[in-house]
């Protein structure tokens, strides 16, 4: 396994919003970057940080093994699994776009490399869930699933690697102001418009300390945001189903 003059970290969903500010915050520590992201927008991203873009469909097992194949034999420090997106409930294809993106090839993904870091004895792993992990959220129903099931994998890896050298942190962001509902169509709910929301480079900063501390979960950034994880978690079903279903209800 080739060792880098500086740490490596991979960042994925990195040409905008939390990723973008993630692989900044790599950056900012010294971190040698690999980015991948879907789109075009990702190499200008690569080239005003100096780092290595992989343009992938990460929404596909091919995307997934491409991604793999460029950083397999390079030590990763650190991996941010970050890719992510959202889905009205009335957007069947982008569903199951959203399935196999959010979780089918987060575990992909983090199965690959994390084989790696394990073997290596060492290494960070990022994976960004959602404090929507906490309830269910009629008109984004598969979203919210999906975040559960980040959150639910991400801690088992933690202790599955635990043993091996790897700590695994769960980052839950609240809203977080990125380009993320819009590209979903969400900009008529209450949720992709007036809701206040986090700033990204916030997110990152905490997220990246987390990290950096081994922390199991971090959820970020805003007091509100934590005080709303916190109270949805003993919330019933049914109260937080129906709040959270005025907030994505398209208008
Ligand atoms: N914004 C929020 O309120 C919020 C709250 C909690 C959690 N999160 C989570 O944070 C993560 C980042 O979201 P964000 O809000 O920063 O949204 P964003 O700005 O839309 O970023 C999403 C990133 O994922 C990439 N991506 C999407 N589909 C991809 C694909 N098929 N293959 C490869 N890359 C793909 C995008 O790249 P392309 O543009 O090139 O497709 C982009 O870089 C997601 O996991 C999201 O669920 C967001």
């Amino acid at each position: 396994m080739t060792e880098p003059h500086r740490p490596l970290a991979v960042v994925t969903g990195a040409s905008s919003g939390i990723g973008l500010e993630l692989a900044r915050e790599f950056s900012r520590h010294g971190f040698e970057l690999v980015v991948a992201a879907e789109d075009d927008g990702l190499r200008a991203v690569a080239d005003a940080l100096g780092a290595e873009g992989v343009q992938v469909d990460l929404a596909t097992p091919a995307g997934v093994e491409e991604l793999h194949a460029r950083v397999r034999h390079r030590h990763v420090t650190a991996l941010a699994l970050n890719a992510g997106i959202t889905a009205r409930s009335d957007d069947l294809d982008r569903e199951l776009e959203l399935v196999d993106l959010n979780c089918r090839s987060l575990v992909h993904l983090a199965r690959l490399l994390t084989a790696e870091m394990a073997a290596a004895g060492r290494g960070r792993v990022l994976i960004t869930a959602s404090i929507v992990e906490a309830f269910p959220g009629p008109h984004q129903a598969a979203y919210n699933a999906s975040k559960a099931f980040a959150r639910s994998f991400g801690i088992s890896l933690r202790h599955e690697l635990r043993d091996h050298g790897v700590s695994v942190t769960v980052l839950e962001p609240g809203a977080t102001d990125t380009p993320i509902f819009a590209k979903a169509g969400q900009e008529t709910t209450i949720l992709g418009g007036d809701m206040p929301k986090d700033e990204p480079s916030e997110v990152a900063q905490q997220a990246f300390e987390a990290l950096m501390a081994g922390r199991e979960t971090v959820v970020a950034a805003s007091t509100l945001t934590k005080a709303t994880h916190l109270v949805s978690r003993f919330l019933p079903d049914a109260v937080t189903a129906r709040v959270s279903g005025l907030l994505t209800k398209p208008r």
